[in-house]
């Protein structure tokens, strides 16, 4: 069966302009595929915790080496990494909180990040271990930032995003949103006619 997993972020659920363009996408996904599965993984409602050395450490021990809480933070890492597999496309619904991705979002970062599981490193770099699909971040921002260096978020997901396999990334991007209401409706309109009009199930 198709599969879409949905990653959103927003302290505000359903209700971030983040995941209500994700949202948007997925319902033409599900339109596309009716006997598709859509999955969710809330990060703010079911919040990862950080990394500890020792969880850290964990991750390249052994099962029957590692302790309870070594045990616990592996078999989350390894439900996420297992959820990305499973997915056939991807969809990241990315609130910008104070210039970055949120926290939530940066724990899940850091559960994903496995060597020998999802990058290795080589002679000549790191290479990642998933194998591409399609996925599309949908970047919602009080200010405007995108194509400036101000923007440290875009960069930083697309190269996480490309270290552990997925290559196949595209943005839309809902900005200025904290610019009075003039601004906010224009932006979030042109973000969902984009929306509209986006290839499925491929990154064109
Ligand atoms: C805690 C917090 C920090 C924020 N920091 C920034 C920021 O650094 N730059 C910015 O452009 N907007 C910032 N914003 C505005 C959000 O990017 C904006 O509200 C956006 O809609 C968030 O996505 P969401 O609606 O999906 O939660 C911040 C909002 C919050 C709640």
């Amino acid at each position: 069966m198709n599969k879409l997993l949905v990653i959103q972020s927003s302290l505000f659920a359903g209700e971030g302009q983040s995941s209500k363009m994700a949202e948007a996408y997925a319902k033409r996904w599900s339109e596309r595929f009716p006997n598709g599965e859509v999955i969710h993984r809330d990060l703010a409602s079911d919040p990862i915790d950080h990394l500890s050395a020792e969880t850290f450490q964990g991750f390249g021990l052994a099962p029957e080496e590692r302790n309870a809480t070594q045990q616990k933070a592996a078999d989350l890492s390894d439900a996420l990494i297992a959820e990305l597999r499973a997915a056939d496309e991807i969809v990241i619904a990315l609130p910008m909180y104070n210039f970055s991705a949120p926290s939530t979002f940066k724990a899940w970062m850091d559960h994903v990040a496995r060597v020998g599981i999802t990058f290795k490193y080589t002679d000549t770099g790191a290479v990642g271990l998933l194998e591409d699909r399609p996925v599309t971040v949908f970047a919602a921002r009080g200010g405007v930032y995108r194509g400036t260096p101000n923007d440290t978020q875009s960069p930083l997901v697309k190269t996480f995003l490309g270290f552990i396999g997925l290559q196949s990334v595209r943005f839309v991007y809902a900005e200025g949103l904290a610019l009075g209401p003039e601004s906010a409706e224009k932006s979030l309109g042109d973000a969902h006619q984009q929306i509209q009009a986006l290839t499925v199930g491929e990154v064109a």
